[in-house]
């Protein structure tokens, strides 16, 4: 792989970055909690907005509240890049963001090159990829490709109630609007989506590489638990008079470690729980709970959850308890197309990995030819505060990016 890395990109690199750096601190959780439309997001929107013009690209905002920066002409066969700029709660610098910036450097890199696109070129930033605020993940790029309801989208709530119709409007987006976006989709011809390594396959696959190309992403889904028993004092409840919506929950969570030992390749965690009405000394009344579980085949995917959900039933009964199960969201395995593969790891000659990540290029892998690249992440932390790659490796990242770039716009 060709590196240019000289002192003059590094500091492009390092001060787009910097600016990035104060906003949405989480200074409780640690990381960055930037969601779907709050303050920090529409912050970096703004940002997103201004380098782009910066660069004279042409700004807009569709239906779904996506960015789009076109270079040149709108039209079909376009090549887009871009990822997303919210976070999880208290998440990492990279997951998103390194995505953006390097999408935006490599537009430099190409003009330096003096590459000019022969078709149509955008840079995309999507609405709530993370599902951080609102529960469903890749929120934006489901939309626009129709993978959901848009009635069910806008009914969708925060931890504070509010809609995402509402949250749409107090920014200045029609909730009507939104919704399957066909003539958009038909105009994508590839997508490409740089992101940070997330775990430590490209190591273990090449402990020298900077750059990954992605394979598959898993089948993987959320889904939430709730577990209804009888508030009560802490004190003086005697454990026979005890209907502890805990305990089942508590099930869930070991339930969901057997799984993993016991299925090769499966993942299942529970990340959020959440008793009603969460006192010291009161027995909930109800404990919400979300699982995440993820495996290459959704039948395994579906049975580990089966087997969670009866773990927790059995427990419930025993507590007398009652339970509900809702899927909220849930995607198929996803293998990026094999030809733009083959094309870009000849390119690149950079390993080849799956992911255990869901993306919007795993949405869009459905209509157009997608694919991902990642940047080295030495330990392999994200969603978390951790979560670290070096300056100089996020520069080969925009290199590699912009080598294919070059090459999917002639
Ligand atoms: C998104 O990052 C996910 O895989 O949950
Ligand atoms: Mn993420
Ligand atoms: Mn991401």
């Amino acid at each position: 792989m060709r590196f240019s890395s000289s002192p003059a990109d590094g500091s492009r690199f390092t001060s787009a970055w910097a600016d990035l750096a104060g906003v949405g601190r989480d200074h409780l959780r640690g990381g960055y909690s930037r969601h779907a439309f709050d303050d920090a997001e529409m912050q970096l929107r703004e940002w997103f907005v201004e380098q782009a013009q910066r660069r004279s690209l042409d700004v807009e905002r569709d239906r779904n509240g996506n960015l789009w920066a076109w270079w040149g002409e709108q039209g079909t066969g376009a090549v887009v890049t871009g990822s997303h700029l919210d976070s999880v709660p208290g998440g990492g610098a990279f997951d998103g963001p390194l995505g953006v910036v390097s999408a935006l450097l490599a537009v430099d890199e190409l003009r330096l090159r003096g590459v000019t696109p022969a078709r149509p070129f955008a840079i995309a930033c999507f609405t709530e990829e993370e599902g951080g605020r609102f529960g469903l993940p890749c929120m934006g790029s489901r939309l626009l490709t129709g993978a959901v309801d848009a009635d069910q989208v806008r009914r969708l709530h925060d931890s504070d109630g509010v809609s995402v119709a509402e949250a749409a409007r107090r920014v200045g987006i029609d909730p009507a609007g939104m919704g399957a976006d066909p003539a958009r989709l038909a105009s994508i011809g590839t997508f490409v989506e740089l992101h940070v390594e997330q775990g430590r396959l490209l190591q273990a696959a090449d402990p020298t590489a900077v750059v990954g190309l992605g394979s598959e992403i898993v089948a993987h889904g959320r889904w939430r638990i709730t577990v209804t028993g009888q508030g009560n004092h802490a004190g003086t409840t005697a454990p026979a008079d005890r209907k502890d919506p805990m305990i089942p929950a508590a099930a869930a969570v070991l339930a969901a470690r057997r799984a993993i030992v016991e299925h090769e390749g499966a993942v299942a965690t529970v990340g959020r729980i959440t008793p009603t009405p969460g006192g010291t000394n009161v027995i909930a009344s109800a404990v919400a709970l979300w699982l995440d579980v993820r495996h290459p085949s959704p039948t395994v995917t579906a049975g580990i959850v089966d087997a969670i959900a009866s773990a927790v039933r059995d427990e419930a009964e025993m507590e007398g308890c009652t339970v509900m199960v809702q899927r909220e969201s849930m995607v198929d395995r996803v293998v990026f197309d094999p030809g733009l593969g083959l094309q870009l790891s000849e390119l690149l000659t950079a390993p080849v990995i799956p992911t255990g990540a869901g993306h919007d290029a795993g949405v869009f892998a459905a209509h157009v030819p997608s694919a991902m690249l990642f940047v080295r992440n030495p330990s392999g932390v994200s969603h978390a505060p951790e979560e670290y790659a070096d300056a100089a490796d996020c520069l080969v990242g925009v290199e590699a990016l912009a080598d294919v770039l070059a090459t999917l716009v002639r």
